[in-house]
């Protein structure tokens, strides 16, 4: 890799021990990697651990000028190829989002024209805090890029989202960044996600287990593809990517005109919600209260927004639709395809072990008009979902 030149920001959290990988690893590669430090991580980790690891000083003090002929924060915000921030607490995110400059490393990034990338860590209630969420927001707004954080056992003892993202991804990330492997830069994707919910009264619902883990992962690789993403979502609990238009929906017929109307406006449509089939005909107004043993709910068709988009997409518009079969995968998917004019159906098997609803891995089967395309066995939904988005980018 020719010589990129990173400006490596390291804030004050524990997880501030892992940029010297991530620094390592990028020196490793061949990058020219510059550090900042804010005064908190020195905390953390020493300035000689990352000064030994890159070969290069450690700015921290805005004051520190060595070099009477350069003005340091700018030398370094001129030179960079990119930013990245790993961790980046809630912090320097609040002051990049308000543009306050107080260190070396909030000023020098105000000053920077290059693409700056934040890898966050923190704790999870601070991940999920609204002024936080709408920091970030403001931020990806501006571009800005985010490496999502990890979800698991968290430094501070809560188990949930906010652990830095591994060093290995950081730097892969880094790497395509560079690779320029933007394989939808342009594009507009709309993507579908969890399942919908179908009220029977105003206490109880039909639906389904989808978590919506699929397609927000699909949402999160077509924007890091370069992608301008539309994620229509039905109920989940989760936190959706940094930079998507998020449309939350409750039920198929909600969902059904939250995708009809952007139909217009985007280069593909991927189908990864678990939509109800059927919804009551009847919704009652208040709570059935149980008097008789048995209940029968009439239900009735909810219309196929796939069918939908099928019959009205333009000719450079690509469908794509997810099927969640648990026999007859194969034959189920190729029908779906065919009836309901996609481009490509990614089949799973939702009885199989590490696929289908819920869990954080999927394996699936992909099918075009001219049959089976390509397997993916079982891999995190994040890994398979970069190479769906890589490969459905070179389609368009
Ligand atoms: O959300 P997760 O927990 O991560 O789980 C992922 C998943 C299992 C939900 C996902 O991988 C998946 O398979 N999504 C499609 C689920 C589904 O509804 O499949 P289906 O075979 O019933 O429908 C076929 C296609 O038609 C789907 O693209 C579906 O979105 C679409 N459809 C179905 C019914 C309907 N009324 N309108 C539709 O658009």
């Amino acid at each position: 890799m020719e010589k990129k030149r990173i400006v490596l920001g390291i804030t004050g959290g524990i997880a501030a021990f892992k940029a010297a990988s991530i620094a390592s690893k990028l020196t490793q590669l061949g990058m020219d990697v510059r550090t900042i430090m804010t005064k908190s991580a020195t905390e953390f980790i020493t300035p000689l651990t990352l000064q030994t690891l890159t070969r290069n000083p450690v700015a921290i003090d805005t004051f520190d000028e060595r070099d009477p002929s350069r003005v340091m924060h700018i030398d370094l915000a001129d030179h960079a190829d990119l930013v990245l921030v790993a961790p980046a607490t809630a912090n320097i995110i609040g002051k990049l989002a308000n543009g306050l400059a107080d260190d070396m490393l909030s000023t020098t990034i105000l000053a920077t024209e290059a693409p700056i990338v934040l890898a966050p860590a923190m704790n999870v209630h601070m991940y999920q805090n609204k002024f936080v969420q709408a920091n970030m927001k403001k931020l990806a707004d501006h571009g800005v890029k985010y490496i999502e954080p990890g979800e698991g056992q968290l430094a501070c003892g809560y188990v949930g989202k906010g652990r830095l993202a591994e060093p290995e991804e950081i730097v892969a990330w880094v790497q395509s960044f560079f690779d320029k492997k933007h394989s939808l830069q342009g594009k507009t994707v709309l993507i579908t996600a969890g399942p919908t919910i179908e009220a029977i009264d105003p206490v109880r619902y039909l639906s389904n287990h989808s978590s919506g883990k699929m397609g927000y992962a699909l949402a999160t690789a077509a924007l890091f593809a370069g992608a301008n993403v539309i994620l229509v979502s039905g109920p989940v609990a989760l936190t959706p990517p940094q930079g998507a238009k998020v449309i939350s929906v409750r039920g198929a017929q909600e969902m059904h005109d939250a995708v009809l109307s952007h139909l217009d406006d985007v280069d593909m449509v991927i189908k990864a919600a678990a939509v109800s089939d059927y919804r009551p005909k009847e919704v009652l107004t208040h709570k059935r209260k149980k008097h008789t043993d048995n209940w029968e709910i009439e239900l009735i068709k909810n219309p196929d927004i796939a069918y939908e988009v099928g019959k009205r997409k333009r000719e450079n518009q690509l469908l794509i639709g997810f099927a969640a079969e648990t026999e007859n995968v194969e034959m189920y998917a190729k029908e779906k395809l065919e009836k309901k004019n996609m481009d490509f159906i990614i089949a799973n098997n939702v009885l199989q072990e590490g696929a289908g609803f819920s869990v954080d891995t999927n394996a699936v089967s992909v099918y075009g008009k001219q049959g089976l395309i390509a397997t993916y066995p079982v891999m995190s939904k994040r890994d398979l979902s970069e190479q769906l988005i890589t490969w459905l980018g070179a389609q368009l």
